[in-house]
């Protein structure tokens, strides 16, 4: 287990940016960086990025966090996983724990040995290519053959599996690794034989480059087996979301700001060996909505590079509608009667190639069009489907001047009346408007349902969670303490002569009060970024990894969104005998804390003055508590100078 101190060491040291940039094409705004956010679908960026305040947050969907948890949701990994590759990527040594964390340990000790097992498999294969008899005669100048040339073998990782049948697997067994996840990889299958025989091997990378997959290639066209064969979906390999080459493509990609699209693993070799390095391939599936999005976070300009078969283009035109939905722009280029990517290109070399390229890109929605007319005839009733066909991509398209553009060029296309076409269009835009603003009202009350809970929850000291349906009045006040202790917590103070953290002065300021605080959850933060700043531990930091999803969010929120204690922010408030503080933030934070102790105050006498009133006058109690009164009302006094406020 990682020490709380290489964690923390960690966290003060990565920079959100640094990471989110690999993934995300960020755009400078103002003292944010934005862009698309990669965890849902949209048009317009809404995932900010704050490099002073060290977090993320989409304002779209609501994800956020600092950089372990990009990483845990982007890639899917554990805290600790994030906290290693961190370390990594910063090269910082990390200390560990001797403690024994179960759970922990057992989930990593899966993950990683799955992807040890994998390089284990890839070593083996590109050995096998290289350097035995049977991979040289047959994988190698196979490879040769198709003109892969040395480096680009190598930089592909390609490799052969020979062909006796169960040499990989002795060889593991020799190396010690385990049957068992052999198997689970789809290495070995079930019965205990190599899963890969006599193929040349394709590994499949995520897109950080790790190995995540393979793909065996049969060597022989005329034998009756498959020609591809490819690794089951494993806990590291989720074929929706993989493009094959995406690790080497993603700089070129992001550079040229376009991607293009193959279906073939020699498409993709071919064309980045000539020097076009922005391709992937989608494996001759229809693309996935999460291929798309892996797209997007480089580009939005998408160019399909299909066979000329019309099978194959039909196929693929659902892939294509999902790429319109996602304001990608999308263009077509349809190649030669039997040629494909990898073919043509050897044909043409680079140059020509591109040239190609660049003159025959057609845009998808006019391609379709066109296409479908010429498969339909002149039967009228096929006609109306293909219209409706058409319609419904046409309705896709977000961007609405972009939309106004296609149904003219459409109408051309069709032979049909434009307004027609924009009459029919309208119907299909409002029923899926109509859907569309359904799931959003759902989202909404979603929402609201979340952030009412917070108010509404009260752990109670038992540990039972009991409802409170009535709201605490005070919700408001004690939410800008909670936001304090988060955003400025771990500030340092003067205070009466010593330096004191912002968390201390808050706890201190309002000690008194404490029982009379309300909401559970901005207790809780509240006291323990009071025990934090005693441990010298970074709230900020902690709480973006709190166990309590609540607390984190609260947390991400805090910072994201600009501070405003929009209705007190009145200098006059502030008392002139006092020293001006040089910080805004404490002007705010101590006026913040003065709200909330009135509030706490008034609640208090209001408390105070009913028990009296039920007391008998000959009751010593009542004495007590009229003493306790004045006392209370005095502290009142004084607070209301302090805020200026008229005394009610
Ligand atoms: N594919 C697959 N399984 C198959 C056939 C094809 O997974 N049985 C996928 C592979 O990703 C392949 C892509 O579909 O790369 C395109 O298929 P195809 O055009 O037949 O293969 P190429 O990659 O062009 O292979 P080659 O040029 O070597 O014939
Ligand atoms: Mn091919």
């Amino acid at each position: 287990m990682i020490s709380q101190k290489s964690i923390q060491e960690i966290l003060a040291i990565a920079q959100v940016e640094d990471i989110i940039s690999e993934y995300v094409d960020l755009k400078r705004r103002g003292v944010n960086m934005i862009g698309l956010c990669p965890f849902h679908d949209e048009k317009t960026p809404s995932f900010t990025v704050s490099p002073t305040k060290n977090i993320y947050k989409c304002f779209g969907c609501g994800k956020g966090g600092g950089a372990p948890q990009f990483l845990m949701e982007h890639d899917k990994l554990s805290f600790p996983e994030a906290i290693r590759t961190l370390a990594k990527k910063y090269n910082i040594e990390l200390e560990e724990d001797k403690r024994n964390d179960e759970e922990y340990i057992e989930e990593k000790k899966k993950l990683d040995s799955l992807h040890i097992v994998n390089q284990y498999a890839l070593e083996y294969f590109k050995d096998s290519l290289h350097n035995s008899q049977e991979g040289k005669s047959i994988g190698l100048s196979y490879f040769k053959e198709r003109g892969f040339i040395e480096k680009t073998i190598n930089e592909f990782e390609l490799g052969y599996s020979p062909k006796e049948s169960k040499a990989f697997l002795k060889n593991a067994l020799t190396k010690g690794y385990k049957e068992e996840l052999l198997k689970e990889l789809g290495l070995v299958s079930q019965g205990g034989y190599d899963f890969f025989r006599e193929r040349i091997i394709f590994p499949i990378h995520n897109q950080s480059g790790r190995v995540i997959a393979f793909s065996g290639r049969i060597l022989d066209n005329q034998k009756k087996t498959a020609k591809y064969i490819n690794s089951p979906e494993t806990e590291l390999y989720n074929k929706r979301k993989v493009l094959y080459g995406l690790h080497l493509a993603k700089k070129a990609i992001s550079n040229q700001n376009e991607c293009i699209i193959v279906e073939g693993y020699s498409d993709v070799i071919s064309l980045y060996q000539a020097g076009v390095q922005n391709v992937v391939a989608s494996s001759g599936t229809s693309l996935t909505k999460e291929q798309i999005y892996l797209i997007k976070r480089f580009s939005s300009n998408v160019i399909l590079l299909y066979d000329g078969d019309p099978a194959g283009i039909k196929a693929s035109m659902r892939g294509i509608d999902l790429l319109l939905a996602q304001d990608v722009n999308t263009y077509l280029v349809t190649l030669p009667e039997g040629e494909d990517p990898d073919s043509y290109m050897r044909k043409l070399g680079y140059q020509a190639f591109i040239d190609f390229v660049k003159k025959e890109k057609k845009d998808f929605i006019l391609f379709k069009a066109d296409f479908l007319l010429k498969e339909i005839g002149d039967d009228p009733i096929k006609k109306s489907s293909v219209i409706k066909d058409i319609i419904s991509s046409l309705a896709k398209i977000p961007d609405h001047l972009k939309r106004d553009l296609y149904v003219k060029k459409c109408s051309e296309v069709l032979h049909l009346d434009e307004a027609k076409l924009v009459r029919e269009l309208d119907r299909e835009l409002r029923s899926e408007f109509k859907k569309k603003r359904q799931e959003q009202d759902r989202e909404k009350s979603r929402q609201q349902f979340r952030e009412e809970k917070w108010i509404a929850e009260e752990k109670q000291d038992d540990g039972v969670i009991h409802v409170n349906v009535v709201e605490s009045a005070d919700y408001f006040q004690e939410k800008d303490i909670a936001r304090l202790v988060i955003q400025f917590g771990d500030k340092k103070v003067n205070y009466e002569g010593s330096d004191i953290s912002m968390a201390e002065y808050i706890y201190a300021s309002i000690y008194e009060v404490l029982e009379m605080f309300d909401n559970a959850l901005y207790k809780q933060i509240l006291l323990e970024g009071f025990k934090l700043v005693e441990k010298d531990i970074s709230i900020k930091n902690s709480f973006l990894t709190h166990e309590n999803k609540d607390i984190q969010q609260f947390t991400i929120n805090s910072l994201a969104e600009p501070y405003t204690f929009a209705e007190w922010h009145l200098k006059e408030v502030f008392l002139q005998t006092q020293k001006p503080p040089d910080e805004n933030y404490l002007n705010d934070s101590i006026q913040a804390i003065l709200r909330f102790k009135m509030r706490k105050i008034k609640r208090l006498l209001k408390d105070l003055g009913e028990k009296i009133s039920q007391l008998d006058e000959a009751n010593e109690e009542r004495i007590i508590l009229i003493k306790a009164y004045q006392k209370v009302q005095e502290d009142r006094k004084s607070l209301a100078l302090k805020l200026r406020t008229v005394i009610d």
